[in-house]
């Protein structure tokens, strides 16, 4: 039977009691991680989100009611015990922060009961994560799972401090609103009193943050839930968390300088590490050039090497092809790797078909200093050694091409570079390599849509330099676009934005907006701007992705509370879902979903 709080109130977390508490009177509640009875004593490990505290059962202090009532608890049962704090009388057990002491209960109450968990509250589950999800509540009791969501608000905390510090306004800005042009799909709420129209929730405060410059707020800072119907990885979520900025009266050097400045203040509060400041940066086209990425892990070398002048005379067909066509040929030295066995050198050649190549040609320079190669036998030897020398190719090491356009060579080398990485251990998992990734292209061509469109979005500001190149090579503008790469994944990005009239009229045009179109999507915000705007520029980072470095995991569900899986829903509240017919009705809202005898 549950028994209640009345009189009782609790005087210390798990962990909170001490040596230094030797002799008091304590009241600790939390739930029972498990009981052992050890004849005239019954021990009961005590858990609460701080850890874990051993108490003690005996009749002569707890009664023999008491006594009795402690040998019926079970685990995950919720209960109170007031106590006295004593010194381990057993072994002290060093893995607990309170293995040196013990509380003598001197009495309990069951707060409640407890079924059976369907799986056992610890530490390193090993549980099916569907599983653990279908019961998420209780997978949020295990410490694994409780300290990172710990340390997610510690975090937030240091940042509102930090930016509260440094002038910043937390504004909240509207979760119902029209569409964003962020780029991925919206998330659509139906209206009720418009029928027929629709909310969208907002894919980040891009357009609130840049009318609250126009506002005069001029340094403004949100934790902002975002949402985005777009494919799910493991480090993306359809709703998730930006910790987003915006500053008026700014260029670049502001917002990175503010930024480092946050980073630093964060990693050393949170966890004690020290990052070195100022970040170093890299424009874009250099770190595709020598990482085959915008985001590059710079904890390793192992970079690509443009090849292509060095075999553009020489009769293998893949090489030539590629070139002809425009393309290019690059290679990585996977150093030391010549004797990778034929059969994993099949599996990398499938990896790379996976990201869109057509193979993957291969050297392996033997300690002989001959070759065992796909294509040597399509070249001459001057040209093999000529090769061999461009990659710094020495016996023992193993060098792999890929030829094809740009964008693919970049893409498919990238993504190898990245898996012998970790395969071969090289990646240092100590470093904290931030990065700064700047001169992002302004535009980029889009197959699909057979036009150039917006990398970042629409606002972004083009480099000054290249304002002459808006009219003659769109491929070649660079903007003021940056983003925060840690250890190879994109934590955050920002951009100075256009305030000039002229300039966003002309990106515009250049995006395919007619006037009117442009008017139908932005024009509050372009009225906005024609009553005088700052010159601002901002940033978000993706605070999950933040606390996925911080506590070390590489699941972005282990961070967020209550996540969805792949495919959008919920395991544990099982959204999305049908809704109440009535509810349609009033919407205005017809479904042609399919029925679920059609679903295959
Ligand atoms: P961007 O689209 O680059 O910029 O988003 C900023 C950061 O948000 C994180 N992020 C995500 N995290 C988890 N799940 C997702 N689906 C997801 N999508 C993005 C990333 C990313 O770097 N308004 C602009 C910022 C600006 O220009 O100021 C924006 O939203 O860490
Ligand atoms: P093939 O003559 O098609 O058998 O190709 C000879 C070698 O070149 C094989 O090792 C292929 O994997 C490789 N190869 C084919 N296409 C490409 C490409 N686009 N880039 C790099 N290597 C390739």
């Amino acid at each position: 039977m549950a028994e209640s709080m009345k009189g009782l109130h609790r005087s210390h977390r798990c962990t909170e009691v001490s040596s230094a508490n030797i002799g008091e009177k304590v009241t600790v509640m939390g739930w029972v991680q498990k009981r052992r009875n050890l004849g005239s004593l019954i021990f009961v490990d005590l858990r609460d989100r701080s850890g874990i505290l051993q108490i003690v059962f005996g009749e002569e202090n707890v009664g023999v009611e008491g006594f009795e009532k402690a040998g019926t608890l079970r685990s995950e049962f919720v209960i109170a015990v007031e106590g006295t704090v004593a010194k381990r009388t057993a072994a002290v057990n060093e893995n607990l922060k309170t293995g040196d002491i013990e509380i003598i209960a001197t009495s309990l109450r069951v707060l409640a009961e407890a079924q059976t968990p369907p799986f056992a509250i610890e530490e390193n589950s090993l549980t099916k994560e569907d599983i653990r999800l279908k019961y998420r509540y209780l997978d949020l009791r295990r410490p694994d799972i409780q300290s990172k969501l710990m340390m997610k608000s510690k975090v937030l905390g240091l940042m509102r401090a930090f930016m509260a510090n440094e002038g910043f306004l937390e504004i909240e800005t509207p979760i119902l609103c029209k569409s964003t042009p962020e780029g991925a799909r919206d998330y659509l709420v139906p209206s009720r009193v418009h029928q027929g129209n629709f909310y969208a929730l907002p894919q980040s405060p891009q357009i609130f943050k840049q009318l609250l410059m126009v506002s005069g707020y001029d340094r403004y800072f949100q934790i902002a839930r975002c949402f985005r119907d777009e494919d799910l990885r493991a480090d993306r979520q359809p709703e998730f968390t930006q910790a987003d900025m915006e500053l008026s009266f700014v260029d670049i050097e502001d917002v990175l300088d503010v930024n480092e400045r946050l980073l630093k203040y964060v990693w050393k509060e949170a966890i004690g590490v020290d990052i070195p400041t100022p970040f170093p940066r890299m424009p874009y086209h250099e770190a595709m050039d020598r990482y085959g990425s915008d985001k590059p892990d710079t904890r390793f070398g192992m970079e690509l090497t443009d090849v292509s002048d060095v075999v553009k005379n020489c009769e293998f067909v893949v090489f030539k092809g590629a070139l002809e066509a425009g393309g290019t040929v690059r290679g990585l030295n996977v150093e030391g790797q010549a004797g990778m066995p034929r059969k994993r050198i099949d599996k990398l050649v499938e990896f790379a078909k996976g990201y869109g190549a057509k193979g993957l040609a291969y050297v392996a320079i033997n300690e002989d200093g001959t070759y065992k190669s796909s294509f040597a036998k399509f070249m001459t030897e001057e040209e093999m050694t000529a090769l061999v020398a461009a990659m710094n190719g020495k016996p023992g090491d193993l060098l792999l091409f890929a030829a094809d356009k740009k964008s693919l060579v970049y893409n498919v080398l990238g993504a190898i570079r990245l898996e012998m990485g970790k395969e071969l251990g090289l990646i240092d998992e100590n470093k904290w390599n931030f990065l700064w990734v700047t001169e992002f292209p302004l535009f980029e061509w889009s197959e699909e849509e057979n036009r150039f469109m917006s990398m970042h979005h629409p606002f972004t500001m083009p480099m000054e330099e290249d304002l002459h190149l808006l009219d003659t090579d769109l491929g070649a503008v660079r903007s003021k676009a940056y983003d925060c790469v840690l250890n190879g994944t994109e934590l955050g990005g920002g951009s100075v934005r256009i305030h000039q009239s002229d300039i966003q009229e002309k990106m515009f045009e250049l995006l395919g907006f007619t006037k009117e179109s442009a008017h139908n999507q932005f024009g509050f915000l372009l009225d906005a701007f024609s009553y005088g705007v700052p010159p601002h520029a901002g940033l978000a980072y993706g605070v999950d992705r933040m606390i996925m470095h911080l506590t070390g995991t590489d699941n972005i569900r282990e961070v967020i509370a209550f996540p969805k899986v792949k495919d959008a829903s919920c395991m544990m509240s099982k959204c999305p879902s049908e809704v109440d017919p009535k509810q349609l009705e009033e919407l205005g809202i017809a479904s042609v979903a399919p029925q679920e005898e059609d679903v295959e």
